[in-house]
């Protein structure tokens, strides 16, 4: 299935290294990371998950719950929490999907044939409380992923979803923003924007970050 942004993703029930999880129901109201790693007990994998463990309280201040999958067993990865935990000096606080029947990577279309048939992509999903799809990102299996990044992209959704504004090139949480090209009216942009904005061109107004 090709999800899209915007799509309502599809629910699932599937084994996890916390349990069977229903998804909708696990996220409630949430925001979700949802990501794919290609096995366990592979280097690559081992620094990011270890990564997203570290970065817990960082997606908790965003209302957003992190879930990872891969097509490897429940038992599986029981044993390799132990090495992340170990090596990467951290606690694995957050479920891994255990989907050696491939029912949730097929669902969401984790598996591209031309890169392997039979081990999921590094794939996101940044999926919001109203179970719409907000992000998707597909890395090869040789590249870890920059959470940081991810942390980036959900500021500015969460920022954009509540104000009129866009986050420009490289913005990081409390940089200027541009003003959404389809607001002109003075008297609007002045309540809107009590700090003020500078114009650069009709359509690139730049205004402080509106929340801070
Ligand atoms: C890794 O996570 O290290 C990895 C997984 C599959 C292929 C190459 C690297």
């Amino acid at each position: 299935m090709t999800l899209r942004l915007g799509d309502t993703v599809p629910n699932f029930t599937q084994a996890s290294s916390e349990g069977e999880i229903d998804f909708y129901t696990w996220a409630g109201d949430s925001w979700v990371i949802l990501f794919s790693h290609p096995a366990d007990y592979t280097p690559v994998c081992t620094t990011e998950l270890g990564e997203v463990a570290r970065l817990k309280s960082q997606f908790d201040k965003r209302n957003v719950k992190p879930i990872a999958l891969s097509v490897d067993s429940v038992e599986s990865h029981k044993g390799w929490i132990g090495d992340i935990n170990e090596t990467q000096k951290t606690t694995v606080n957050y479920p891994i999907l255990a989907d050696p029947d491939k029912k949730v990577s097929d669902l969401y279309d984790m598996i591209h044939p031309n890169a392997s048939n039979t081990l999921t992509v590094r794939s996101v999903f940044i999926i919001d409380s109203d179970k719409k799809l907000r992000l998707t990102l597909t890395y090869p299996a040789s590249t870890g992923r920059n959470f940081d990044e991810l942390l980036r992209v959900i500021d500015s959704l969460q920022l954009t979803d509540n104000h009129s504004v866009a986050t420009p090139v490289n913005w990081k949480d409390g940089g200027d923003c541009v003003i959404v090209p389809s607001l002109k009216d003075p008297e609007v942009l002045k309540e809107k924007f009590p700090k003020g904005y500078t114009e650069v061109k009709p359509y690139l107004r730049m205004t402080p970050q509106p929340n801070k």
